[in-house]
């Protein structure tokens, strides 16, 4: 799948250094609506400065960034946001003393003559979540009192009604137990049902099995292989994670 419409991101040649460290060596690749791209590689592989780059927090030295079929040679967090490619980061930056809806309308609140529309951001934020399965019973009790799965979800439904069509996730269900590690992991499926591009960074295989349409393995700061989920298997990918079998599958 996804090979025969236009890619949502295309990420061609990105080098990045960091004083002696050759961070990312030419990194290419691309994102598709509907289809979830897990980026998997061991520690310092460069998955996260490859994601902080598209989300505009880090500039790459070179290489060329299109999104949506227009090129960005000076992303900004904004800019990012703006363009459609929102990151959910591990912290995730939520009012904790805040309810549901107002972290959902941060920025965007409703208004009427100076006054705060609350009722009506409680039950358009009651509509999004529905409308995600995501599970909070009470969209009034503030995000601090909320499952890290939940607070995970206001995030995710944040970026959606900010009009995301890029879900980036770093690490999504790194600190999880098993329920909120589902619930997350059916929300990203759910997105990319909806026709949302999501790129998730993960370490846990089974996970990434789990969710993923396609997967990027990247070792040293280059992406060494890129694989339809259903044509590897767990084995495969170790091996590639830790340059076991490299010189059979590079091969080029
Ligand atoms: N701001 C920085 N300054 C210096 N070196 C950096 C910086 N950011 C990243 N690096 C280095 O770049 C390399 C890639 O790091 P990166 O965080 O992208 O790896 P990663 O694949 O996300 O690893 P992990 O799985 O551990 O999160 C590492 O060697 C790291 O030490
Ligand atoms: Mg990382």
């Amino acid at each position: 799948m996804g090979d025969e419409k236009a890619p949502f991101l295309e990420v061609e040649n990105i080098k990045k250094v960091f004083g002696h460290v050759q961070a990312l060596r030419g990194v290419s690749m691309n994102a598709y609506e509907g289809e979830v791209l897990a980026i998997v590689g061991d520690n310092g592989a460069g998955k996260s400065t490859l994601i902080k780059i598209l989300s505009g927090v880090v500039h790459p030295d070179s290489g060329s960034i299109r999104i949506s079929g227009k090129e960005y040679r000076d992303l900004t967090p904004k800019k990012a946001i703006e363009a459609g490619v929102s990151t959910v980061y591990q912290d995730l930056a939520l009012g904790n003393t805040m309810d549901t809806a107002s972290n959902l309308f941060l920025g965007t609140e409703l208004t009427k003559g100076g006054f705060l529309k609350k009722k009506q951001m409680q039950e358009e934020a009651r509509r999004l979540i529905d409308s995600l399965d995501i599970q909070i019973p009470d969209v009034t009790v503030p995000a601090g009192d909320l499952s890290g799965g939940q607070r995970q979800g206001i995030a995710v439904a944040r970026l959606v009604h900010n009009g995301g069509r890029l879900l980036i996730f770093d690490e999504p269900t790194a600190a999880m137990g098993l329920n909120e590690s589902n619930a997350v992991l059916k929300l990203i499926k759910k997105l990319s049902g909806q026709g949302y591009a999501v790129i998730i960074i993960s370490h846990n295989l089974p996970h990434v099995f789990l969710i993923s349409d396609r997967i990027c393995v990247m070792r040293q700061g280059q992406v060494i292989q890129e694989l339809k989920t259903q044509e590897t298997n767990m084995d495969e990918i170790v091996s590639m994670i830790t340059g076991a079998v490299t010189a059979d599958i590079t091969g080029d």
